[in-house]
């Protein structure tokens, strides 16, 4: 069975005390690999390491250029071993092999992407009292922390770590401990193309022990944190005490808003992969879909025929879905389902044969009509349920649409251009899509939350600017 180590200072290490924890494949519930159980010992040497690379050694002295050549670099790398890597991540996550290799091409262009941004972030020139000169520069936070989740290992590696390398931090990753030997294995390859030792550092392990010991470290700079709402909360308290900044990308309940007039044969296979991509355990999952009364009966009966058509199998059997990543996340998908009994199912995907006894699966299901208000509408299942809710007019769709404690992501679905605009304009979300739906989006695209989804912006350009701050420099020239 393959073992990982802590990544620290350009070095596999193992954990001090000698610890490892399982990495179980959620397809089989079987363990086949072990990652060192990092702690506070880890997490200091990992800090220490990213502070010398940032103050002393050869990372801090890169150029921009250099910087964005080595990611550059990485995403060849990445694309090189494209087999792999996608092997890697979808016995890691379960997921169907399609949806690891989708992932592992974002990953590629999220290090492209950041790898041709690194020398093109401009700072300003501000125009001020006669014989000053004054500028604005962008420099980086410093030591950054990474705390990211298991849904999408590999793709939020690049968006995080492949943007705060852009701008200069040196970085200490925590992945999950659920998934993320893909992380490690493309931080070593950083190495290979040519990040100096300490620039990037790895720690895997437990969320109350190497997380907490990395939020709470009183030496990082910055924290970019993707995860539930409860242990954001935990972050930003963490952050907050020590007066540092933190991204929070915190999940959703996002709403695709379907208008009578809309394009139906367009709309609907979006729709369905919206809510299923990665068995729903999505923060972008479109997981509330919104229907004009007129239409709800006809656009319930033809999403119920799709859902009844998906199959759920092993990430190798590369069906529609994959299992669900552990066992409590099982449980909790399948609590959510028992308290449902009340909604009318109006369809269900089905197991394929033959599955492993202790793969952790859940079936895909659409309830409707269901009230906006109820709980199936309100809070994120992380798992692949949708619920249909009709709604009047364009008053009422935004309303429904804005009317829980989330904002990530949403959809609106209509050929009248002024009404796309307008509700746009109106529903509470970092991201809106408008006869499309990105699940996320592409990697240039700006994302993040409003209200409980978090706060901050990942992805695109803005993620450069989150990853650095401005520095005002005033020169009385005379
Ligand atoms: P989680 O929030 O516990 O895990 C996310 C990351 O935080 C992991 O790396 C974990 O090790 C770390 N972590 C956990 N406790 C920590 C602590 N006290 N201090 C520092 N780091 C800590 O999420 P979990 O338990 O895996 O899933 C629970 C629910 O969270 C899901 O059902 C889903 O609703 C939501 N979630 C949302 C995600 C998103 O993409 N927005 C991703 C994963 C989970
Ligand atoms: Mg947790």
């Amino acid at each position: 069975m393959q073992s990982y180590d802590c990544l620290i200072d350009g070095r596999d290490v193992p954990a001090a005390d000698g610890r490892t924890f399982e990495i179980v494949c959620p397809s089989d519930g079987k363990p086949f690999a072990a990652a060192a159980r990092g702690g506070k010992a880890e997490v200091d040497a990992a800090v220490a390491a990213a502070r010398r690379a940032l103050e002393t050694g050869d990372y801090g002295r890169m150029t921009p250029t250099e910087r964005g050549r080595v990611l550059s670099r990485m995403a060849e790398a990445v694309r090189d071993r494209h087999a792999e890597l996608t092997a890697l991540e979808a016995m890691d996550c379960g997921k169907p092999t399609k949806q690891a290799a989708t992932d592992i091409n974002c990953l590629a262009r999220y290090l492209e992407f950041y790898g041709a941004a690194a020398d093109k972030v401009h700072g300003l020139q501000i125009p001020f009292l006669n014989d000053w000169l004054v500028t604005g520069i962008r420099e980086p936070h410093g030591v950054t922390a990474h705390i990211i989740p298991w849904n999408y290992p590999a793709q939020i590696f690049g968006r995080s770590v492949g943007a705060a390398i852009a701008m200069g931090n040196a970085c200490v990753l925590k992945p999950a401990e659920d998934a993320g030997l893909t992380c490690l294995e493309v931080a070593k390859l950083a190495l290979d193309c040519g990040l100096p030792a300490g620039g990037l550092n790895v720690v895997p392990g437990i969320g109350e022990e190497a997380g907490a010991a990395l939020a709470h470290h009183p030496d990082i700079d910055f924290i970019s944190f993707t995860g539930s709402p409860e242990v954001g909360t935990l972050i930003q308290k963490a952050a907050a005490e020590r007066t540092i900044g933190c991204t929070l990308e915190l999940g959703g309940k996002s709403a695709q808003v379907v208008f009578a007039d809309a394009d139906l044969d367009h709309a609907l296979p979006i729709i369905t992969n919206a809510i299923i991509q990665n068995a729903g355990q999505t923060c972008s999952a479109g997981s509330r879909v919104l229907i004009e009364s007129s239409v709800f009966d006809a656009v319930t009966a033809r999403l119920a025929e799709r859902f009844a058509d998906l199959r759920v199998g092993t990430h190798a059997m590369d069906l529609d879905l994959g299992p669900l990543i552990n066992r409590q996340q099982h449980e909790r998908v399948a609590r959510f389902v028992e308290r449902a009994s009340d909604l009318e199912l109006l369809a269900e995907g089905r197991l394929a044969g033959d599955l492993p006894a202790a793969g952790f699966y859940a079936t895909p299901r659409l309830y409707g009509p269901v009230s906006p208000d109820h709980y199936l509408a309100q809070e994120e299942v992380f798992g692949p349920v949708l619920v249909a809710i009709p709604f009047n007019d364009e008053a009422d769709a935004v309303r429904i649409a804005n009317g829980t404690a989330y904002g990530l992501v949403a959809g609106v679905w209509t050929k009248d251009g002024a009404r796309q605009l307008r509700v746009a304009r109106r529903l509470k979300a970092g991201q809106v899509y408008v006869n499309g739906y990105g699940a996320g989006g592409g990697i240039e695209l700006p994302f993040g939350g409003v209200k409980r989804s978090g706060h901050g912006r990942e992805k695109g350009f803005e993620a450069l600017y989150e990853f650095s701050q401005l520095k005002t420099i005033a020169i009385h020239h005379g």
